[in-house]
Order: structure tokens, then sequence, then C-alpha cells
């Protein structure tokens, strides 16, 4: 049986918080992970980047967005303006889900379940960190922001939206998403549509 084990009432501040998730046991995920991976950036960022989940080389460093896909946003919020001091990067999940295949390690999608059981991270990095605008990169994190079993990115992206706490959820593609297609022209589209995206949430937080 699952326990919580994280010492939650020593948690007073976003490094407390980064510090307790190393404990968390709420979901399996932490058996096989190399460790938990917190989001980064200014405890008062104007913009909270959520994705779904650490990947190889995330679950690795123990850091979120420093892989390919990290890569990729990178780029793009450098591209459209955004200020990197006004950021911060997070996901759903803080525990790499994977499943072996040789040497390598296969990115599986986290579960409903282990998406509600991290929540209680993330809903920790939005009270410290208080974002006016919140980025849901993709259909995992704009299930767990919306509480919604199901998102399709096709029908929500670019429409803001305001959530309970005030603060406004945009939701667009993961930027893995734009690595996995193929045809050149097709992910050149894609990642004009990603940059037009995060243009217009560079002008909601200027
Ligand atoms: N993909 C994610 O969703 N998050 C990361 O941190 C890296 C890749």
């Amino acid at each position: 049986k699952l326990e919580t084990v994280e010492p939650v009432d020593s948690v007073h501040s976003l490094g407390d918080a980064g510090a307790a998730v190393q404990a968390c046991k709420r979901c399996p995920l932490y058996e096989h992970a190399t460790q938990a991976v917190f989001g980064q950036g200014p405890e008062r960022a104007e913009v909270m980047f959520v994705g779904e989940q650490p990947g190889d080389q995330e679950d690795l460093q123990g850091r979120p967005f420093v892989g390919p896909a990290g890569q990729v946003l990178d780029e793009v919020i450098e591209k459209v303006g955004i200020d990197r001091n006004k950021v911060y990067v997070t996901n759903a999940v803080k525990h790499f889900k994977f499943e072996p295949r040789g040497k390598r390690r296969i990115h599986q999608r986290p579960d409903g379940g282990e998406v509600q059981a991290c929540k209680f991270w993330l809903n920790l990095e939005r009270d410290f960190v208080r974002p006016k605008v919140i980025v849901a990169l993709g259909a995992t994190a704009a299930q767990s922001l919306l509480g919604k079993a199901s998102v399709t990115i096709s029908k929500m992206r670019g429409q803001p939206m305001t959530l309970p706490d005030g603060s406004v959820l945009f939701i667009t593609n993961h930027p893995s998403y734009l690595l996995r297609i193929p045809d050149v022209e097709s992910r050149q589209r894609e990642r004009a549509k990603f940059e037009a995206d995060l243009a217009v949430v560079r002008e909601m937080i200027e």
C-alpha cells in the first residue's frame, strides 16, 4: 500500500516543496524513476509552462525540459521574446514513466490516477508561484489543470480561459509532438502554430 511519507507540514516555500517531492509515494512511479523532477524558475514567475512528465534526460539530470523537447521550448520562448526571468517550467507528473526496451527507456503516458496523485505538487507550485498565465503543453497537462479525463488539444488550443484561482489557462501542443512529425513541411507548419501560440502568451504577460 502506498503511503504519504513526504513531510508536507514543513512545506513553507517552493524550495521546501522541491525537497519534499523526493519522498513522494503518492503513486507507484517513484519506484523506477531516478528521482522526482520538480519545476524550475523564479518563485514569482508570470508564466508557468506545464508539460507532461520528465523524459529520459530530465529523469537523469533532475531538471525539467533539458532534453530534446526542452530545446524546442527554449528556442520558441526565445524567438517570440518571452523573458526567461518570467518563466517557470514544470510537469503535470514529477516522475518519469517508462518501459525498458533493451538499453533504452521508452516514454509511457501517465494514467489518470498518476496525474491526479501528482496534482498535489502542481497545486503547491501554483500556490507559491502564482503565475498570471499557465500554459498547458499537451493533453496530459490540460487534463490535470482542468480536472478532466480527456482533452482534445485541437479543440481547445489558443482559447485562454480563466481558472478558479484567477490565473489564465492557455492550451497548446506539447513540443515533443512537433519532434514526432516525420514530414518536414507539416512539422514546419505545426512549429509555426506553436510559435504563434507562444507569441499570444507573450502578449498576455506584458
Ligand atoms: N517532456 C515533458 O513533458 N516534460 C519534460 O520535462 C521533458 C519532456
